[in-house]
């Protein structure tokens, strides 16, 4: 049998599979390079960047819960012009397309950011990051209103070349409603779910664990949450999605992408085994031959109900 298909494509880009790191926790690839050739990933994500440098929330950031992981980093990164400095010469070194996460204040500072990031050689996309939970300003605003997520996505599309994805927040009433409010005003894929807003107290202290008091949950302890996103989106839209949320092993990103999702993106996972992703992309390969299956493509969406 012939080697099976892994390749997947995404908002004009083609994949030559379909993992990716989730953006913010890969940082811009520098220390997980250390760990693995970084051309073995269907993309590379970074982390949010901003016009400016952002300090981020002040600590402590992190907390553990069952299963999964609180944290209130609050967008730290170095800003846009350090990003391209700094980091794209590193980036542009591997195969796998860069894709930029970008978050703004106000809709101008979005609409700055895709214009700059268009004339950097070796971005090959946008994801319009509409959905921070852990910034006072921006960040998930954009991502609670259909009016308002249509307007950023109507804006930068305008503006750039580049394909965009929108990057949605499941902490909404209907997150469908958002997905098609995107798709409607011109973006090519979507990512979802970003995390989950939540809290944790030491009752010794009496005090929250986390000294912006709330955070963003991610990890194990959201997948149902996030497969359920998924499985719903992907049958409200026709572009395609990316999904993400307690990604461990290539048996939940099958999960994801009989789901509906086309790609799928690890996260908190990576904080404790750094090669899970090259581990799933492996796992996904092993399934298809064991399954007789000669493209990934025909799981998608292929869930029996
Ligand atoms: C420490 C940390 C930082 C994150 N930073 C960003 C970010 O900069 N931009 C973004 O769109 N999502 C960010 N996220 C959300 C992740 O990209 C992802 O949507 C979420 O964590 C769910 O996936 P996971 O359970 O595999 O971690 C961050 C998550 C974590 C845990």
């Amino acid at each position: 049998m012939p080697l099976p298909n892994l390749s997947v494509n995404i908002a004009g880009l083609r994949l030559q599979n379909p993992v990716m790191p989730a953006s913010g926790t890969f940082g811009f690839g520098e220390e997980y390079s250390r760990f693995f050739d970084l051309n073995l990933l269907g993309a590379i994500v970074v982390k949010a960047v901003t016009l400016k440098p952002a300090p981020g929330n002040p600590p402590p950031r992190l907390a553990e819960t069952a299963s999964g992981l609180l944290n209130s980093i609050g967008l730290q990164n170095p800003g846009l012009e350090v990003f391209i400095r700094e980091k794209m010469p590193f980036l542009r070194r591997f195969k796998p397309p860069v894709i930029v996460n970008i978050a703004g204040k106000t809709l101008e500072e979005y609409v700055e950011l895709a214009e700059r990031l268009s004339e950097v050689e070796g971005v090959a996309a946008l994801e319009v990051n509409i959905s921070c939970p852990n910034v006072k300003e921006g960040g998930v605003a954009f991502g609670v209103d259909p009016k308002m997520a249509a307007g950023v996505i109507t804006a930068v599309r305008r503006r750039t070349p580049l394909p965009i994805i929108a990057k949605l927040t499941p902490n909404v009433t209907d997150i469908t409603e958002i997905a098609r409010a995107a798709e409607d005003a011109g973006c090519d894929a979507v990512s979802l779910i970003n995390t989950l807003q939540g809290m944790a107290i030491d009752v010794e202290r009496r005090r929250p664990l986390l000294a912006n008091v709330v955070g963003g949950l991610s990890g194990p302890a959201i997948k149902p949450v996030a497969l359920y996103a998924v499985w719903r989106v992907a049958r409200a839209v026709k572009i395609p999605v990316i999904g993400m949320g307690g990604i461990r092993t290539a048996t939940d990103a099958l999960e994801f992408m009989l789901a509906g999702a086309r790609a799928v993106a690890v996260g908190t996972a990576t904080f404790t085994r750094p090669t899970a992703m090259v581990e799933i992309i492996e796992g996904l390969r092993e399934y298809l031959h064991r399954n007789n299956i000669n493209d990934i493509n025909e799981l998608v969406g292929a869930i029996k109900v």
